[in-house]
């Protein structure tokens, strides 16, 4: 059988001039231009690459006016009580996750990052710790608290408390009294911090204490020689946690540099509780501007959002009041958010979230995946990939395109210098089966712990899979319409219908697709509903030049922010494909143009360097690498990286049959 026309099977080239006279000025998408407002404390402190978080309750999501401020006003969380020893691992060995999976839900299906808090400390610790008298059994059951609690969590985790209060009060820098100090002695914080380096390499560790904010204070002074001890010998620490449960004189006058401090160690510092008696504006604001004159301090943590969440909520510390109304000082932090970038992470964490620029630059790999046909697949090109990294490997899927038509091929590896030599496995021997498939895009459906693979067959169309590693694991396609909506049919004219792509936020998910006639649709459904129900086809955005706004459309969750990326494949003056970009506030709203046109583009030829040599001028299909793996295509908004198709320049002949590779962009203008 002849497979359904694709796209664009004329040469690219061919298109030059006519593209040329349509495309003087690129068309904004039927865009309404709209800055995005950072009207949120979340937004506010993402424009310079931080996070503004709050402790969360697990008991409180179910509080429509608690779960809406947090969802409205917080990047990042941090449950109050539910990681502590005496809620995970109440009697010896029989751990419980259950209220902290919850807020760990909650959060990662809204981008939201999560501090881990807190696995070694003398409160809230159940009474059997506290008994142990004999340090080799103390020794391993901190060091299974401390695995098995990281390796639950593990991924999923941005900073984690490692150790938290080991020091004592008053003028004396010595160490706390505990049943760790007491029986393990001063070495049981630095085996904590190694446990849990191995437990989880991905999270930040963090030392994290109270009244160490004043920098001459022998507490702070105590704390501060640990950290540099351990940064001197290699002992794996990244961040000081400042918890700043002030008074309502708020932060000590040297607070700012007491962090400026800690930071030229080469850690991050963090504000990690935040609260002041009374709140005053001032006083709020002089700790925001304090962290926002550090680059390394990474963000903010309020300690709970309304007064009456408060575990102080006698001395109404925070920036709600009891009703969730915000307070002065909720607008005093919010103007004090404008502070310097936050300019230096870690090297082992994740990346942490910032505006995206308006303007792209990109370093591009060689040719980095090419066609690698057997005795029964003719492969001519390797295009539309989807990839994912997920258990330390990239997953990556992509079509396979032949004369003969188009199917799907997978393959993962651990590192980018290896995926040259990956195997390929063809999945048209699985129970995906053969004819047209294409275009893939691959996520995990988190409410349902499944691997979907969205691909378009004519349908939109998609499998399952419970393990991504196991090509032969996916199910039969499945279509997510019964045929295609009226309105793409009004519309697609002489088009193609192609590139499905879902992406869902807490309460919806959206279907994209494109028509090679410049419209892009959106369809939606429930989470709960997903994969079925898709409805309320709209046109999300269009252009009269339909060379304008192609195909291969991705859109994304940016990390530690409000805003949403899009990005559509044009077909520039030149005959060579490139992508632009728009952001917007909601998955349904509508666009901003970012880096929108020819001369300002989001990724073509004319703003992508090739050190090892220029093989394409094609920035063509592709998407990319995720903060994350889930429904909700997170990814950072620092050093992108981009997987995409190119092709030789000097190819020619019947689209099928072009020779496209897949090559990787890697962000060079990145701020943070
Ligand atoms: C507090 C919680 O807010 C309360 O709900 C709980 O009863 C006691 O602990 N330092 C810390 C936090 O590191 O874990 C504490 O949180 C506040 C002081």
């Amino acid at each position: 059988m002849k497979c359904p026309p694709r796209p664009g099977r004329r040469l690219a080239s061919l298109l030059g001039a006519f593209v040329a006279a349509t495309l003087a000025v690129a068309g904004t998408a039927g865009a309404q231009p709209a800055p995005v407002q950072a009207s949120t404390l979340g937004a506010q402190a993402a424009q310079s690459g931080r996070y503004f978080g709050t402790a969360v309750a697990a008991g409180k999501l179910g509080d429509g006016t608690y779960s809406a401020l947090l969802d409205r006003e917080f990047t990042a969380v941090t449950p109050e009580n539910e990681m502590k020893w005496d809620a995970t691992e109440r009697s010896r060995g029989s751990f419980t996750f259950t209220a902290a999976d919850r807020i760990v839900g909650h959060a990662t299906a809204r981008g939201q990052r999560v501090r881990g808090h807190t696995l070694v400390w003398h409160s809230q610790l159940p009474g059997w710790v506290g008994a142990i008298t004999d340090a080799t059994t103390l020794r391993s059951v901190v060091r299974n608290h401390i695995t098995t609690e990281l390796s639950h969590f593990k991924g999923k985790i941005y900073a984690w408390d490692v150790v938290n209060e080991a020091f004592a009060d008053g003028g004396s820098g010595a160490r706390r009294a505990s049943v760790f100090q007491n029986v393990l002695g001063d070495g049981y914080i630095e085996d904590a911090f190694r446990t849990a380096r191995s437990a989880d390499p991905s999270a930040k560790l963090c030392y994290n204490d109270y009244n160490i904010e004043n920098w001459s204070d022998a507490k702070t002074q105590a704390v501060y020689r640990m950290v540099r001890d351990f940064t001197s010998r290699g002992v794996p620490i990244d961040c000081v946690g400042f918890q700043s449960h002030f008074g309502s004189s708020g932060p000590p006058a040297s607070f700012r540099t007491t962090l400026a401090n800690f930071a030229a160690l080469g850690v991050d510092v963090q504000i990690t509780e935040l609260d002041i008696a009374q709140a005053p504006a001032t006083a709020y604001a002089d700790t925001v501007k304090a962290c926002g004159s550090v680059a390394r301090c990474a963000g903010i943590t309020v300690w709970g959002i309304r007064d009456s969440d408060s575990w102080r909520s006698g001395e109404n510390p925070l920036l709600f009041d009891g009703a969730g109304n915000k307070k002065a000082a909720y607008g005093a932090v919010l103007t004090a958010l404008g502070g310097t970038a936050a300019t230096t992470r870690a090297a082992t964490t994740p990346a942490s979230a910032a505006a995206l620029p308006a303007r792209f630059s990109w370093s591009s790999s060689g040719a980095l995946i090419s066609p690698k046909p057997d005795a029964t697949h003719n492969i001519a090109g390797i295009k539309d990939p989807s990839v994912v990294y997920y258990n330390g490997k990239y997953h990556v899927f992509a079509s396979v395109a032949s004369a003969s038509g188009y199917n799907l091929v997978y393959l993962s590896f651990s590192d980018w210098s290896q995926a040259g030599s990956a195997t390929h496995h063809y999945l048209d021997r699985t129970a995906i089966g053969s004819g047209y498939r294409a275009a893939p895009q691959v996520f995990y459906y988190a409410p349902q712990k499944l691997w979907y693979l969205v691909y378009q067959t004519g349908n939109a169309s998609y499998s399952t899979n419970p393990d991504i590693s196991n090509p032969n694991g996916w199910s039969a396609p499945r279509n997510f319409y019964s045929s295609m909506p009226d309105i793409i049919k009004q519309n697609i004219g002489s088009g193609y219908w192609v590139d499905m792509w879902v992406i869902c936020d807490s309460a919806n998910c959206y279907l994209f697709s494109s028509d090679d006639n410049g419209h892009l649709y959106r369809s939606q459904t429930t989470v709960g509903q997903f994969p079925n129900g898709f409805t309320n086809t709209v046109i999300a955005a269009q252009d009269s030049d339909k060379y304008a706004l192609f195909e291969a459309s991705n859109v994304y969750k940016v990390q530690g922010s409000n805003q949403y990326l899009l990005l559509v494949e044009a077909i520039g003056s030149d005959g060579r494909r490139y992508f632009r970009s728009w952001t917007f506030g909601s998955l349904a709203g509508s666009w901003s143009p970012l880096a929108a046109s020819e001369s300002n583009p989001f990724a073509r030829a004319s703003n992508v360097s090739f050190p090892s040599g220029a093989w394409t001028k094609d920035i063509s299909h592709g998407e990319m690498i995720r903060a994350g793996y889930d429904q909700t295509l997170t990814i950072p908004a620092c050093k992108l990286q981009y997987l995409y198709q190119g092709l030789n320049p000097n190819a020619s002949g019947d689209y099928n049959s072009l020779p496209w590779r897949l090559g990787l962009l890697t962000q060079t203008n990145s701020t943070c």
